[in-house]
């Protein structure tokens, strides 16, 4: 079987600072990927518009100038959100939006997920100026939506997740108060996040991951395959089974591709463990699984239907932009992505991490 394709866009990857950047990009053009959003939890964050990089922070112009130079500009969208922290106001939206470089925020718990330290807490954005000229000229926040500082059994249990918890009770009070903000809930693994963004006004969407769609808190903790360790954690069979079916909901516009590929080098630590997967080079062929084991036939219209609205034309429409007209197609082959060497340290594809083989190829005619 071969799926034909418009190239596809991740609007979720992280493509760090430093060495490793142009093979991490490299391994996006080579899956079909049209274009990014590259999330700002560098180091330095990503946290002012313009101007050179500093030791606190790169400016959105001096990110983008150095994914350009390390082969992004063969994408044809590169999004570089604005990391929210204490220096944003709301000047620096009006000027982020005057001089074309800002286009999303992100909003992060502090603490509560990789270099997110810089991040201010969700109850103090409520409301404020900020959000306000954000909503006024058309700014999409991303949420990494996950209420931090909680103790173990509030963190997560069989009833309640650090995610359930905030898209029950943060979320609600930031739509009442900010009815007509543009807003991506990020990477969500729950079912109270999908309920949520589900019963929301059209411009409330959501990014899902290969790994969130596919595995089970029971597939990362059988074994401790650590690989399988990002944040959100992967949830419940229920969860799964909900984020399944807003994904194959008949001509669904607000859920799309977000892979949240994170590359780490440094996965294990001495009493830790690094959030995230690296999905680089292997997306569509996963989410091509996920779709299937969530019971697509990728063979019919309404199953490829359902992929590329997922896949290639929802993000583009969410956040404004023409689809690509440029194609590629995945092949039901196997394949095996592979470990490879960043600054002399591993990096390891989800599928290598876990020890399966993909069952779909790509090809790109171009
Ligand atoms: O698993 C994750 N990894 N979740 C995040 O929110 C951040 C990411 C990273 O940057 O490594
Ligand atoms: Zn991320």
């Amino acid at each position: 079987m071969r799926l034909d394709l418009p190239r596809w866009f991740d609007l979720h990857t992280h493509f760090r600072q430093g060495s490793g950047t142009a093979h991490y990009i490299a391994d996006h053009l080579a899956m079909g990927c049209a274009g990014v959003l590259a999330m700002p939890n560098t180091r330095p964050p990503v946290s002012r518009i313009s101007g050179p990089t500093t030791e606190q922070a790169w400016s959105i112009e001096s990110y983008r100038a150095q994914l350009l130079n390390a082969g992004a500009d063969a994408f044809e969208q590169l999004i570089v959100p604005l990391y929210l922290t204490h220096d944003t106001d709301a000047d620096m939206i009006t000027r982020g939006v005057s001089s074309g470089l800002l286009r999303a925020a992100k909003y992060y718990p502090p603490h509560g997920t990789t270099n997110s330290e810089h991040g201010v807490p969700m109850t103090e954005w409520i409301g404020s100026d900020v959000l306000r000229a954000m909503e006024d000229l058309g700014v999409i926040l991303c949420i990494h939506g996950e209420q931090h500082g909680l103790r173990g059994p509030d963190y997560f249990d069989r009833n309640q997740t650090a995610e359930s918890l905030f898209y029950t009770e943060t979320m609600p009070r930031l739509v009442e108060k900010h009815p007509t903000l543009k807003i991506v809930c990020e990477h969500i693994t729950t079912a109270s996040a999908a309920t949520f963004v589900r019963s929301a006004f059209d411009h409330v969407a959501a990014t899902i991951t290969p790994q969130h769609l596919m595995f089970t808190i029971g597939h990362l903790v059988q074994g401790l395959r650590y690989h399988l360790y990002c944040l959100p954690l992967v949830k419940f069979d229920a969860d799964r089974s909900e984020l399944r079916e807003a994904v194959l909901s008949a001509r669904q516009s607000k859920f799309f591709a977000g892979t949240d590929s994170a590359p780490h080098t440094d996965k294990l630590t001495e009493c830790a463990c690094a959030a995230g997967c690296y999905t680089g080079g292997c997306a569509p062929q996963l989410y091509a699984s996920a779709f299937e084991q969530a019971g697509a036939d990728l063979s019919t219209a309404t199953g490829q239907d359902a992929f590329s609205r997922f896949l290639c034309t929802n993000g583009p429409a969410f956040y404004g932009f023409p689809a690509s007209e440029k194609r590629f197609a995945l092949r039901r082959e196997p394949s095996h992505p592979l470990p490879f060497s960043v600054e002399g340290k591993e990096v390891v594809p989800l599928p290598h991490g876990l020890g399966f083989d993909l069952d779909w190829s790509i090809t790109i005619d171009d």
